[in-house]
């Protein structure tokens, strides 16, 4: 039976794996061994199996026994871990969502909904590294699957509205301390009919200024305005989050011609959903009934929402899509630029096919390989 290793399973995106595991009945048809970086020997999670208790995240000659790593660890553990194991020897599979490795030579992006033929062939050749993708691009990919299988898309300019998620676990909770300040802050205003909208205004924008506001994590406030800014700056003046929409995109589909991807990232006060507004050049004219039906088509979880106002207010936001796989794709309709010009917005929770899911999946799909 094949080990498989989990490390960083108790952080948000490894224990949003992990529920995806149990719900999918994944622990099943190998040994799993749980490694911890801070309480070796503790209680590791609950899978519905007896487990051994938890191992040292850093033991190379224990890690070297693994069939498959997968680590939801972050950047700093693969930087330390990853080069010494693979200098010690070892062969098996790193599975992995942090960045660290995703644009390595040796690495394959996953997303197999999008880019399976990509990841057969890397198995096939002998690639042992896997890494899940930026989560905006994958979020992106999944949306317009359709369409970049079509070979319809010249290029195409998103702008994002991304999570607080994104950011990391304090900073939704700090997304949420800042609305309860701001909440605070308007008090009997917001339940006295007599007060008006502006003296309402004039409060919120008063504590959105105070140097005490809290906003420790953001560096400033999120809720009732939102951050243009993600990440750090590139010599071209992107943000490294708008470069990554080039540059992973190209990888995960292996393009031979690159699609140029471009676009402004911003943070706004959504708690796990990721959500884009596409202007997309395609190739050639195609009629908006046909357009929808080959986004619709293009994974078993995207859906075309209809562009009226109660479909799009209804379902297409990340109060409906969080917590679930569906990716809506509506707003879809020709634009003043003339018929090659579409524009579309989709949503989709940014922790799920943005982080843990195509990372589940990869493990599926290499145990499958291996069996
Ligand atoms: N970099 C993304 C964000 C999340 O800040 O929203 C991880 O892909």
């Amino acid at each position: 039976m094949k080990n498989v290793g989990f490390i960083g399973w108790r952080g948000m995106v490894g224990s949003v794996l992990m529920g995806r595991m149990l719900e999918e009945g994944d622990f099943k048809g190998y040994e799993p061994l749980f490694f911890t970086t801070s309480n070796v020997g503790g209680k590791g999670p609950e899978i519905g199996l007896p487990i051994p208790p938890l191992k040292d995240a850093y033991d190379i000659d224990l890690l070297r026994g693994m069939d498959v790593i997968v680590t939801c660890q972050g950047g700093d553990y693969t930087s330390r871990v990853y080069p010494e194991l693979r200098k010690s020897g070892w062969k098996g599979y790193w599975i992995d969502s942090a960045s660290t490795l995703r644009l390595d030579e040796d690495s394959i992006i996953v997303l197999d909904p999008v880019n399976r033929p990509v990841i057969d062939r890397g198995l096939a050749a002998g690639t042992r590294t896997f890494v899940g993708g930026n989560c905006t691009v994958s979020l992106m990919l999944l949306a317009l699957s359709g369409l970049f299988r079509e070979g319809l898309i010249e290029w195409l300019s998103t702008m994002t509205y991304q999570s607080a998620s994104g950011a990391g676990a304090k900073h939704m909770r700090e997304l949420v301390t800042q609305m309860a300040s701001l909440a605070g802050a308007a008090g009997d205003l917001l339940t006295d009919p007599a007060t008006t909208a502006i003296q309402i205004d004039e409060v919120i924008t008063r504590e959105l200024r105070d140097p005490s506001f809290p906003s420790d994590n953001f560096g400033v406030p999120l809720a009732a305005s939102l951050i243009p800014w993600i990440d750090r700056p590139m010599e071209s003046g992107q943000t490294r989050e708008e470069w990554k929409g080039f540059v992973e995109t190209n990888k995960i589909l292996q393009t031979k011609e690159p699609i140029p991807v471009d676009g402004i990232c911003v943070r706004v006060g959504a708690m796990r959903c990721h959500s884009q507004g596409f202007t997309i050049k395609l190739k050639k004219d195609v009629p908006l009934d046909d357009l929808w039906a080959i986004v619709d088509k293009g994974n078993q979880w995207v859906k075309v929402i209809p562009n009226d106002k109660d479909s799009s207010i209804t379902h297409l936001t990340p109060a409906a899509v969080n917590g679930t796989l569906t990716i809506p794709v509506g707003r879809i309709r020709k634009m003043l630029m003339g018929p090659e010009y579409v524009a579309a917005f989709t949503c989709g929770d940014q922790l799920l096919w943005g982080a843990a899911e195509p990372i589940r999946r990869i493990l599926k799909i290499i145990l499958e390989y291996l069996s």
